[in-house]
């Protein structure tokens, strides 16, 4: 048994998808979720910078908050650096990619399976990749959505200019004949009416967050390191941003107080933030 909280982060309010799922399913565990809303969205960003920020993150929750566990609840993190947290932290480390797109391979009848996500996931190939290493003959059409996570961090997940640009982008999709969309990006299921009506009743859904806290508790029976405690577990949250704007956003988002959120500022990347060398072409080489 470990009392130690689990680490969850996210570019910013994202995670809080997987948050949600976790408190859900896990209510005794303990949780410290960082949301790097100073520096969202990663989307844009070229993947080493992203591997940079996630590194930098992923040590802070180990060593600062001391951390059992880290969920990179970001798929954009998850496929720049979830290879190379597995090799560096001493803690198991588990993303959101595997665990989304185990569930859509389950849920698809066409085998024609949608994948929606930021610009910098689908041109990583995480996602074709890790269809390819499942062995289903599964078909993935892949979509980048700029400007979806924009959305989600203004709270715009309603509006009409929401809809006007979720049909824009879906478009491909629908010509394909997907009957299933994974959500590709933590901050998507917070758009997923808007994104529901567009697709139409005939496609599923489907988001990682769940999939992802049934990954965390198979995790923690497995290595037996789940908390000793059944009272309800605390949260803390930490944002990089502006805290004022987390706490309120993150509260209506969640549909839960997030209580007194603390800051973390990091100042510029230092050397050692960067990947080793040689280290990118090892992990997706
Ligand atoms: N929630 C992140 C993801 O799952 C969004 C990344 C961003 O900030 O662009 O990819």
């Amino acid at each position: 048994m470990d009392d130690r909280p689990i680490g969850v982060f996210d570019s910013g309010f994202g995670g809080l998808t997987v948050v949600r799922a976790l408190i859900d399913l896990l209510p005794a565990e303990e949780l410290v979720y960082l949301g790097d809303t100073g520096r969202y969205p990663y989307g844009p960003r070229p993947l080493e910078e992203v591997r940079a920020f996630s590194r930098q993150i992923a040590r802070r929750l180990a060593e600062v908050h001391d951390v059992k566990m880290v969920v990179v609840a970001c798929n954009n993190a998850s496929a720049a650096a979830l290879d190379l947290l597995r090799f560096e932290l001493d803690v198991p480390v588990l993303g959101v990619i595997d665990p989304g797109l185990r569930a859509a391979v389950r849920v698809t009848a066409n085998s024609r399976v949608g994948v929606i996500a930021t610009e910098g996931t689908i041109a990583s190939g995480a996602y074709q990749r890790a269809v390819l290493a499942l062995r289903v003959p599964v078909e993935l059409c892949c979509a980048a959505c700029p400007g979806l996570v924009e959305l989600v961090e203004q709270g715009e997940t309603d509006s009409e200019a929401a809809r006007d640009l979720v049909e824009r982008l879906l478009a491909p999709l629908r010509e394909a004949g997907v009957d299933t969309l994974l959500l590709g990006c933590t901050h998507y299921p917070f758009l997923a009416r808007t994104i529901g009506a567009v697709m139409g009743r005939e496609v599923v859904l489907v988001s990682s967050a769940e999939e992802t806290a049934f990954e965390v508790r198979s995790i923690l029976d497995e290595t037996g390191l789940g908390r000793r405690s059944r009272a309800k577990g605390s949260h803390r949250f930490i944002s990089s941003g502006d805290i004022a704007w987390f706490e309120d956003m993150g509260t209506r988002l969640l549909g839960l107080e997030l209580g007194q959120v603390e800051q973390v500022s990091w100042g510029s990347l230092a050397a050692g933030d960067a990947a080793p060398s040689g280290w990118e072409s090892n992990a997706w080489g």
